[in-house]
């Protein structure tokens, strides 16, 4: 089981309730960031706060948001985060075994409920494969 920290927006929160619910019930640990009401926010605020914690190392993130992509744009702003937007289950495997991704992003306005559950499950079972994998995403960063 792994330790989720999850971020949403206004846009977010009803997909963002659905999955919390889900990896509970699949006996993952959940952080839940935010935001907790309907009212307009920010989604960079909260994508930071997700993306943050995760760059620290001890767990994965799933942000929510209309479309999944603005929460993408500022979760890799910061250093270590890999976050994808999914809209589909294979992607979602993929970019945790080629990628290494350790947020998955994805949109309320684009993906319906039970569709973003599989997504997650997929994402959750994946393994990164190393290898020539790890020396492509050691690429993303410049050398210091
Ligand atoms: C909010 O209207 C919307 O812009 C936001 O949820 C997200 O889709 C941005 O990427």
């Amino acid at each position: 089981m792994a330790r989720f920290y999850v971020g949403n927006d206004h846009a977010g929160l009803g997909l963002k309730a659905a999955v919390v619910q889900h990896l509970v019930a699949a006996q993952h640990e959940v952080i839940d960031l935010g935001t907790n009401t309907s009212a307009s926010c920010d989604y960079p605020e909260f994508a930071k706060q997700v993306a943050s914690r995760v760059a620290a190392g001890d767990g994965l993130g799933i942000l929510l948001c209309g479309t999944g992509q603005g929460m993408a744009m500022s979760a890799n702003r910061v250093p270590g985060v890999r976050a994808a937007v999914c809209a589909d289950t294979f992607s979602a495997r993929a970019t945790r075994e080629h990628n290494d991704a350790n947020v998955l992003c994805m949109g309320e306005r684009v993906v319906g409920a039970g569709l973003a559950l599989a997504i997650v499950d997929a994402f959750a079972s994946a393994q990164f494969e190393g290898g020539r994998h790890a020396r492509r995403v050691a690429l993303f960063d410049p050398p210091r």
